[in-house]
């Protein structure tokens, strides 16, 4: 079915890519954090990747910021060179938030072997739900759920120096922007995917728990 290419990183090591998709809010930040723990993978959200870069106020950082606060893509050449730099450390990995288009895609292949790529289904009605709820800890992107939140978990986030807020682009508009973007761009992606690749495809609309023993039982078929 697929053609396996054993790509080596420059200093000769195998490298192992999995790629999680899905929606906005389908759950891609938390299944992915439970699959690196659980397989000894490094969990590379490129989205945490940028919120960094803008938080640290640079100039790279602000205009990142223009174009994700709208819920916009970034610029291709710069996505590009930050998973040129992620590949190069050498690691094996789990990639959630990338390819988003064609473009990325191609450039994706061309630069790692793709061991599997999960894609987490649920409707925009659930999307915007759960985004309308979620919050964030700036200090260990530590996701949680605004009416569930608990004094331990302030603390637990004040202590590394961070705050517990609600991301810029979990507002309306830049939901709507972002779900556009995924119909449109990020859902074809899937079709050049499999052409290359295993696909394991999950209903995202169940209990974290049970989706990810789901993702473990189709990640069990795949050599
Ligand atoms: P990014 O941070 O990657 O955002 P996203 O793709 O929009 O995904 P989300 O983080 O919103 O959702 P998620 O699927 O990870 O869900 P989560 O686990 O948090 O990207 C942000 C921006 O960066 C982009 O808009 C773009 O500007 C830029 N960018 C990033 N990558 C780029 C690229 N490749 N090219 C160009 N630009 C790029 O869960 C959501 C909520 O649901 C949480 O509250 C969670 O607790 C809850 N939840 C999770 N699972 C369940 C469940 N099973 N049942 C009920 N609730 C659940």
């Amino acid at each position: 079915m697929v053609e396996k290419r054993r790509n080596k990183t420059r200093k000769g090591v195998l490298r192992m890519t999995y790629i999680i998709m899905g929606p906005q809010g389908s759950g891609k930040g938390t299944q992915a954090k439970l699959i690196a723990k659980e397989y000894g993978l490094e969990h590379v959200s490129i989205g945490d990747l940028l919120r960094k870069e803008v938080a640290s106020g640079s100039e790279k950082g602000k205009m990142l910021h223009e174009y994700m606060k709208q819920g916009k893509l970034i610029p291709l050449q710069i996505n590009n060179e930050i998973i040129k730099e992620v590949l190069d450390k050498n690691k094996n990995i789990i990639l959630d938030g990338y390819p988003r288009n064609i473009e990325q895609a191609k450039f994706l292949l061309e630069h790692a072997e793709i061991k599997a790529v999960i894609v987490i289904n649920i409707s925009e009605e659930e999307s915007i739900k759960r985004l309308s709820k979620r919050l964030i800890c700036t200090a260990n992107n530590k996701i949680y759920v605004e009416d569930q939140i608990t004094d331990q978990d302030k603390e637990e986030c004040e202590s590394q120096g961070g705050q517990i807020i609600k991301r810029d682009d979990d507002k309306p508009d830049a939901i709507k922007k972002r779900l556009e973007i995924y119909n449109k761009e990020t859902k074809p992606v899937v079709s050049v995917l499999e052409q290359k690749t295993f696909i394991v495809e999950i209903n995202g609309e169940k209990p974290p728990e049970q989706i990810f023993e789901e993702i473990k039982q189709k990640l069990k078929f795949i050599k």
